[in-house]
């Protein structure tokens, strides 16, 4: 039962939080690119297609820390320092992606339909959101694998 969760957990990972950091990190380039071309649809709509894609895998990504949740109950080690870190890190880049990265999508988005220079400094802020969410993630991943502290991690 323990092999299957902590399958489900990391393949639940790859296949949500890989695509939210790609299209997280690439939004701000997109939409730059439609903000020097107001006129090029196609510009808009990878845009509006990036933050679709961010906003549902962000949806569907909820299934990783449940399943990492009833994974880390399995091994009983819900206790452990490593875990209890990756819980604060996972809800600290899921504030950042709920709080910051989809409103801050949706605001250029509108600005990009209403007025464009308005657009302009939302876009280098986003830039700075998706790295700080990007970072936290990597940070749980090492945190995961390595396991510090625990018998059963590679060691640091
Ligand atoms: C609330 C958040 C999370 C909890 C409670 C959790 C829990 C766990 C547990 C208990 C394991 C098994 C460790 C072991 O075999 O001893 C694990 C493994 C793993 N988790 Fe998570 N996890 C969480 C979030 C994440 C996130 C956000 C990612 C990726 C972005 C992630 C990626 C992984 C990976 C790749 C492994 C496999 C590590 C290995 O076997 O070497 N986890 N997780």
């Amino acid at each position: 039962m323990t092999a299957l969760l902590l399958s489900l957990h990391v393949l639940a990972a790859i296949l949500t939080v890989g695509p939210v950091a790609i299209t997280a990190s690439m939004f701000p380039r997109a939409a730059r690119r439609a903000l020097a071309a107001p006129d090029d649809a196609s510009a808009a709509a990878a845009a509006r297609l990036l933050h679709r894609v961010t906003r549902v895998y962000a949806v569907v990504g909820v299934a990783v820390p449940v399943l990492g949740y009833a994974t880390g109950a399995s091994l009983g080690v819900l206790s452990d320092a490593w875990l209890i870190t990756s819980m604060v890190l996972t809800a600290a880049a899921a504030a950042v992606l709920i709080v910051l990265v989809l409103p801050g999508q949706r605001r250029v988005l509108e600005a990009l339909d209403k007025s464009p220079s308005a657009a302009s400094d939302p876009v280098r802020r986003l830039a700075m959101h998706a790295g700080v969410f990007n970072l936290l993630w990597a940070v749980v991943v090492v945190l995961m694998v390595y396991r510090p502290g625990s018998t059963t991690g590679a060691g640091l």
